[in-house]
């Protein structure tokens, strides 16, 4: 009695070890499959958005076409992408492009921008985006009207 017993609990022990150890090694597979290739458990839509992306990319998304960068309207010259890349995430490039300063109040601008609505510290790019604006935004100089030089002047005659 006690010997066949022991030969069940034995059996079951074996057959308890026989399931860890297939567990081990499923679980082993599937580790080693994950570490080949990550991708491998997830769908093939994720995979599909690379494939997007590379599509806008030769699409050219910084396309320039007569001297103007075609997705912001800026003027095409030095500086460019600095100033694209700093000043059209939170308003439109329209709202540089009609404001013509100078040097000093495109400066003042920026700062009051930077202490009012979280415009992020511009380090070295400060310099250029100022350089680039001046140089292709000048102000334009709308002062008084001009003298009129064109006119016919009539004499008032008495009556
Ligand atoms: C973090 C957001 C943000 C960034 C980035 C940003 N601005 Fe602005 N800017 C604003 C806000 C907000 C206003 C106010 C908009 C309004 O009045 O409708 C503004 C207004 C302006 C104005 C109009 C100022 C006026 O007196 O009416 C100009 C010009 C301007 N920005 C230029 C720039 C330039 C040049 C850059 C790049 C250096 C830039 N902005 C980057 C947030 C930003």
């Amino acid at each position: 009695m006690k010997n066949s017993d022991f030969r069940i609990q034995v059996k079951a022990f074996y057959a308890f070890l026989l399931v860890c150890i297939s567990l081990l090694v499923l679980l082993s597979i599937v580790i080693l499959l994950y570490n080949s290739n990550p991708d491998i458990f997830y769908s093939k839509k994720e995979i599909d958005t690379k494939d997007y992306i590379e599509v806008s990319k030769d699409d050219n998304y910084d396309k320039i076409e007569n001297g103007i960068h075609i997705r912001t309207g800026f003027k095409e010259g030095e500086g460019l992408m600095e100033t694209v890349n700093n000043c059209t995430n939170c308003h439109s490039a329209q709202l540089v492009i009609q404001n013509r300063m100078n040097k000093e109040r495109w400066e003042e601008t920026i700062h009051w921008m930077q202490e009012t609505q979280n415009l992020w510290d511009l380090g070295d790019n400060e310099a250029i985006i100022i350089n680039y604006l001046v140089t292709n935004y000048p102000p334009v100089k709308k002062g008084r009207r001009t003298i009129l030089s064109t006119v016919e002047w009539y004499n008032l005659e008495d009556e």
